[in-house]
């Protein structure tokens, strides 16, 4: 598809650009481009940009604002020593978009169009790509239902964007390890939409972040809907256990959690550093256990906003247990290090995960 180039009028001074590169933060900056793609009900995609970022015209009555058909991904660049930029298994993030789009009836985005959307933003915004280590490029491709309807079936129009700003560490209390909150609200139930990565998944799981923020911790934890009994992931993170006998273990995808890109990066990653990694159901009495009896060394959270982060304190309404030390455990230091590295093109891609652009 041919992407139609609106120059920007006045982009972001090199100055401006290089003071938010230094110290970006998470989701608050932007790049000075985005990419729209229409798609209309037996046209197909059409009308690809590349724009000024700018804020987009919607009817009032857009399905989107109000039965949340809305699907998104995110996914980083990353600029490797030599200026290059390349990113990490974007094919995995059309997947899972398509997955998304059939769960909350949307059409496909063909992959090579995806990543080409991608490639067209950073070929105009590619500036806005940090170098430093734990910086890097978010890219947030979304899709919105646009057609002007109020009766209660899938649109017949739809907008694919991608944006993207630069990223630095998620959690901003910078600790070395992460507090969370074990939630007693639900974040999906089986049959519903919790392996899709729609927005509503995400406003269903704003109260109780705000209360984990409330009582001081960094994330949510979500156990099952049905027995409110086994761990299954956090706001925005996938989590792996680490026991001292060598096993690995981390929850299954019973179709309640995000399949996440960087949890499937990682039981590849740590079954080559000769771990036993199950995907098996782990449940909160067991974490607490088996974390107070020494069996259980460390506990990871991992995804591409948080890339892999310790969890250091476990706390709810029973009470809080603390996991190894508190800090950050031998293994997810070393595994975040080898995930870091390959994406970064300090350690050799073995897995063809890595795509140049
Ligand atoms: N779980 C949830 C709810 C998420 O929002 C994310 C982030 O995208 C993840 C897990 C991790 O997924 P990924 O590793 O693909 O970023
Ligand atoms: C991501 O890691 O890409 C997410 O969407 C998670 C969100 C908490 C920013």
């Amino acid at each position: 598809m041919q992407f139609e180039h609106i120059p920007h009028p006045a982009t972001t001074s090199d100055t401006d650009r290089e003071a938010i590169l230094a110290n970006p933060g998470f989701g608050t900056h932007f790049t000075d481009h985005m990419v729209t793609i229409e798609y209309t009900d037996g046209q197909g995609w059409h009308d690809a940009k590349v724009e000024p970022r700018a804020p987009i015209m919607l009817d009032p009555a857009a399905a989107v604002l109000h039965y949340a058909q809305e699907i998104f991904e995110g996914l980083k660049a990353y600029r490797h020593e030599d200026g290059s930029i390349a990113l990490f298994r974007p094919e995995e993030n059309a997947r899972r978009l398509n997955a998304s789009a059939d769960r909350l009836a949307m059409p496909h985005v063909p992959e090579e169009l995806f990543v080409e959307a991608i490639r067209q933003l950073i070929a105009v915004d590619g500036k806005w790509v940090p170098g430093a280590e734990g910086s890097s490029l978010y890219l947030r491709p979304f899709m919105i239902a646009t057609e002007a309807f109020l009766g209660v079936r899938p649109a017949k129009r739809y907008k694919f964007m991608v944006i993207a700003g630069p990223a630095g560490n998620y959690f901003k209390s910078g600790a070395p390890a992460v507090s969370i909150w074990i939630s007693s609200y639900t974040r999906a139930a089986p049959g519903g939409t919790g392996a899709a990565k729609c927005g509503g998944n995400y406003a269903a799981s704003l109260v109780p972040t705000r209360e984990a923020f409330a009582r001081g911790h960094d994330q949510v934890l979500f156990l099952d809907a049905v027995e409110h009994k086994w761990v299954e992931e956090l706001g925005g993170m996938n989590l792996f256990f680490v026991f001292d006998d060598g096993r690995v273990i981390t929850p299954p995808l019973t179709g309640t959690i995000l399949p996440g890109i960087t949890r499937a990066s990682l039981i590849q990653l740590l079954r080559e550093e000769g771990l036993n990694v199950s995907e098996e159901p782990y449940s909160i009495d067991q974490w607490r256990t088996d974390a107070q009896s020494g069996h259980l060394l460390e506990t990871m959270a991992c995804g591409t906003a948080a890339v892999v982060t310790p969890v250091g304190k476990v706390a709810g309404e029973d009470g809080e247990f603390t996991i190894g030390s508190g800090g950050p455990g031998q293994l997810t230091s070393k595994i975040r290090e080898k995930l870091v590295g390959i994406q970064r093109g300090t350690i050799a891609d073995t897995h063809g995960w890595v795509m140049p652009i």
